[in-house]
């Protein structure tokens, strides 16, 4: 396995990591368990999840998974996301992040979070109020690094200069959407981050399992898969999602690849990207996602699957 810097930080985080969304939703118990231990096995210690993925037994899980195991992971979770319908149930609220801290570390039984991440940025409270009391969770060692997730590039360039500007612990990553079909984060937070030392962590590296190529054109799709169980995802079902598919499934054909593979390798590829969260249903998906790892692609290899998606006749 590759460990990557988080960002400046000198946390060293595993390339491919674990994405937990599903665990509590579509995996049971006894699934993610069996997903984690396998993960673990394999060399990978960051595992993402968030107070609210599965209404709470994300979490849970991976407290039972790491009972004994703790030192081998690293847990990054997250808060802001509505938690109920009260005034003070989302947000970055010292009222807010206090309770929810303590309801995390109770969920996943520990006493620290590795990586304590904003999950959406929030409009209302000022941002010194939750770089402030993000700083005191570091302090107070409930929390060792901080992050956000889906931010503006301004909304985290604020953030940052105001822990600065207070000489405060400040974002060490950024989790926004980031894939070969979305690449919207290259014109402005990508280059931020770049400039500023911040960790990538993309989300959705796989779309979904889209860029796994197990969905296809005018055929079922198949049981027991995310988009049979979510069909909000087939929004992605279009001519020119297809087109890119077989054209990228060309690419890492030829190179003895698959295009899952090719689809965590190329996000690899970029050094600002600390590691690679995709969701696994399997443990048999972890192993085949972790060969992406040992695939590094060439500056060449990047500028050709730039030229294949900018091809206006796709
Ligand atoms: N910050 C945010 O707002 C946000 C939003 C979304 C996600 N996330 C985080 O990002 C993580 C990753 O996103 P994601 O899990 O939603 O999507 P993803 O990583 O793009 O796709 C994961 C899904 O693809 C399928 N898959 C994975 N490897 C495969 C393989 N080798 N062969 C075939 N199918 C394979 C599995 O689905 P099936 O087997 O079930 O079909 C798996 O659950 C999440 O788990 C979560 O931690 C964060």
């Amino acid at each position: 396995m590759e460990y990557r810097r988080l960002g400046n930080s000198g946390l060293k985080v595993s390339a491919l990591g674990l994405g937990t969304n599903n665990f509590g939703e579509r995996l049971d118990e006894q699934g993610s368990v069996r997903v984690i231990h396998a993960a673990l096995e394999l060399g990978i210690n960051f595992l993402d999840t968030a107070n609210r993925y599965g209404d709470g037994r994300s979490e849970e899980w991976i407290g039972k998974a790491l009972r004994n195991k703790r030192r081998e992971a690293l847990i990054a979770t997250k808060f802001a996301r509505a938690m109920g319908s009260g005034p003070n149930d989302a947000g970055g609220s010292r009222n807010h992040i206090m309770e929810q801290v303590e309801g995390s570390l109770r969920r996943l039984d520990t006493d620290y979070i590795d990586l304590y991440q904003m999950h959406v940025s929030d409009p209302e409270t000022p941002i010194e109020e939750t770089v402030r009391t993000l700083d005191d969770l570091i302090r107070q060692g409930k929390v060792r690094y901080i992050g956000c997730s889906v931010f503006a590039a301004w909304k985290v360039c604020e953030a940052v200069w105001t822990a600065r500007t207070l000489n405060m612990n400040s974002f060490v990553s950024v989790q926004p959407q980031y894939n070969l079909l979305q690449r919207e984060i290259e014109k402005e937070l990508l280059p931020f981050c770049r400039r500023y030392n911040l960790g990538i962590i993309p989300y959705y590296p796989l779309a979904a399992g889209f860029l796994t190529g197990k969905y296809r054109q005018g055929e079922a799709i198949p049981k027991g898969t995310r988009f049979a169980a979510s069909p909000r995802h087939q929004r992605l079902f279009n001519e020119k999602n297809f087109s890119i598919l077989a054209r990228l499934e060309r690419f890492a054909g030829e190179r003895g690849h698959s295009v899952g593979e090719l689809a965590i390798a190329w996000l690899l590829a970029n050094r600002v990207v600390s590691t690679v969260i995709a969701g696994a249903s399997k443990p048999e998906q972890i192993t085949a996602n972790l060969r992406a790892v040992d695939w590094k692609l060439t500056a060449e290899d990047v500028k050709e699957i730039d030229q294949t998606l900018q091809d206006k006749s796709i």
